[in-house]
């Protein structure tokens, strides 16, 4: 078996992990007691672009249990957990001889070694090729479509001076895999759909919709209510709170803390920051965001008038340049900088790096002091974490499982449907079915001990829904 990871003796430290982490992800379980005779996904081969933590590991044993081949890189080179990653491929072997799953991740991977990962988990042994993608942010996504317009047009991509580090690597990889002549049209044909995790994923595969370059049909699996109103929200209000824990140990409570985006993981990082006692300003620029965080409690004003008064700072936006260089320049005394969004592109790192007059002092792994004006009366610095990648994962491990049990039911069930149904889901992006979304939420509440009201006959029908459910309309916003 190919795989690359840290260190596979890690492995027995992983599986305890594991084992801990399947009680908390009912969801993901009730998968497996499902589907796990039926085997619906015998006969998929997935590759796999997504955060290679405990909870994925759940989830990737879950698709195995339901017949999928998998093959899996993590989609951010600091969120891999070591242990994790080797009790995946390990199995149910041993170090000497592993029999799980091929992973190609560790914690602190190169640009280089990332997107040779992501290559790997499309490379299938032999002459099979990937016919599924289950893809987090989109990465997987981007090397399959860029390979084939640079097949299809003849056009080499080439990198130019505004590219980011990043795409510059990606360019050479795909230039890399083209001289060795990889097939990539053949692998994008072979391809039945892609299921995305995240906001920032389904945003490119809507433009990839938009601009007629989709390839393969999509389900966005972040628009399940019980993926973006769960992970995006209650998920950050934990694993906010523990990356800036981790990384700096500075006290919250008392402090200014600064929320760029409030939209569903701005809510959550909002909230729990208030929770720590923090003074929070948002920052937005979408006045119905803006209302609802007024409307909250919390004061709404630009970066530029937070500057002033801000010690913590977490963009949340999937937009990008929202924390220019220039702005942490004017921060506050070792102001804590952080991003909690996909990319890395919301805090001009770039930037940074690239003025004349700042120093970077690294203080351990993801935590760096970036230093202005070093020996000059005007000496001031900066704490950034994770290099600007999201800190939630490069800082602590993420989400906890509960919360991921439902993100990742939702992601079982859009490969289910997907690899199943192929023939329903002509070229587009589509979200599951609402029944499937409050099946996700049904799986999860005997765990919290929640006992749910019924409707009778009559109080449906004066609704105008069914006993059963769905209980919403598709409009719904909850
Ligand atoms: P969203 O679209 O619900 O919210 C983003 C908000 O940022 C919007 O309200 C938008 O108006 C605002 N915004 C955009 N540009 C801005 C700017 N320049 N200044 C101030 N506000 C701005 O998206 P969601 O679901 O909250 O996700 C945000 C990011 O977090 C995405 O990149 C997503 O992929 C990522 N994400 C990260 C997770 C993690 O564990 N770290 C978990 C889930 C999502």
């Amino acid at each position: 078996m190919d795989f690359r990871v840290a260190d596979l003796s890690l492995a027995p430290l992983g599986r305890k992990e594991i084992t801990l982490a399947e009680h908390e992800m009912p969801g993901l379980m009730a998968m497996r007691a499902r589907y796990g005779d039926e085997q619906p996904l015998a006969g998929a081969r997935i590759a796999g672009s997504l955060h290679m933590t405990v909870q994925t590991a759940v989830l990737i044993e879950t698709l195995v249990a339901l017949g999928a081949e998998v093959r899996w890189a993590s989609c951010n080179i600091f969120s891999t957990q070591d242990p994790a990653a080797a009790a995946i491929v390990v199995g149910d072997g041993t170090p000497d001889a592993p029999n799980g799953v091929p992973v190609f991740a560790w914690k602190g991977e190169t640009l280089e070694e990332y997107w040779d990962c992501t290559r790997e988990v499309l490379d299938w042994p032999g002459d099979e090729q990937p016919n599924m993608i289950l893809d987090d942010g989109g990465d997987a996504t981007l090397l399959v479509h860029l390979a084939v317009e640079a097949m299809k047009t003849g056009v080499r991509p080439e990198a130019t001076d505004d590219d980011s580090d990043e795409v510059k690597v990606l360019k050479a990889l795909i230039n890399k895999t083209l001289d060795e002549g990889v097939d990539w049209i053949a692998i994008a044909n072979s391809i039945q759909g892609v299921t995305e995790e995240t906001t920032t994923g389904v945003h490119r595969l809507y433009e990839m919709l938009r601009n007629e370059s989709l390839l393969f049909p999509a389900i966005n699996v972040n628009d399940s209510v019980t993926k973006s109103k769960f992970d995006n929200r209650y998920g950050t209000r934990h694993s906010l709170i523990d990356g800036l824990n981790r990384a700096t140990d500075v006290l919250i409570g008392g402090k200014v803390a600064v929320v760029c985006g409030y939209g569903d993981v701005g809510k959550g990082c909002a909230e729990a920051l208030r929770g720590q006692g923090a003074r929070v300003i948002v920052t937005e620029v979408d006045p119905i965001c803006a209302l609802q965080a007024a409307m909250d409690g919390f004061q709404v004003t630009t970066l530029e008038d937070a500057l002033a008064e801000g010690d913590i700072y977490v963009t949340a936006t999937g937009c990008k340049d929202v924390i220019t260089a220039d702005q942490m320049s004017r921060m506050r005394p070792q102001a804590v900088v952080s991003n909690i969004g996909h990319f890395d592109n919301e805090i001009d790192v770039t930037g940074l790096v690239r003025r004349p007059d700042v120093t970077r002092v690294n203080i351990k792994p993801q935590v760096d002091q970036w230093v202005f004006d070093a020996g000059t009366d005007d000496e001031r610095s900066i704490i950034l974490l994770s290099e600007g990648r999201l800190m939630n994962l490069g800082n602590a491990t993420g989400h906890p499982s509960f919360v991921m049990s439902n993100s990742f039911t939702n992601q079982v069930l859009a490969q289910i449907e997907l690899y199943t149904k192929h023939e329903d889901y002509p070229l587009g992006v589509y979200t599951l079915p609402k029944h499937l979304d409050e099946l996700v939420a049904r799986l999860h509440l005997e765990a919290l001990g929640v006992r749910l009201s019924e409707l009778t006959e009559s109080q449906a029908a004066y609704l105008g829904v069914q006993v059963e459910g769905p209980f919403k309309t598709d409009e719904y916003r909850y």
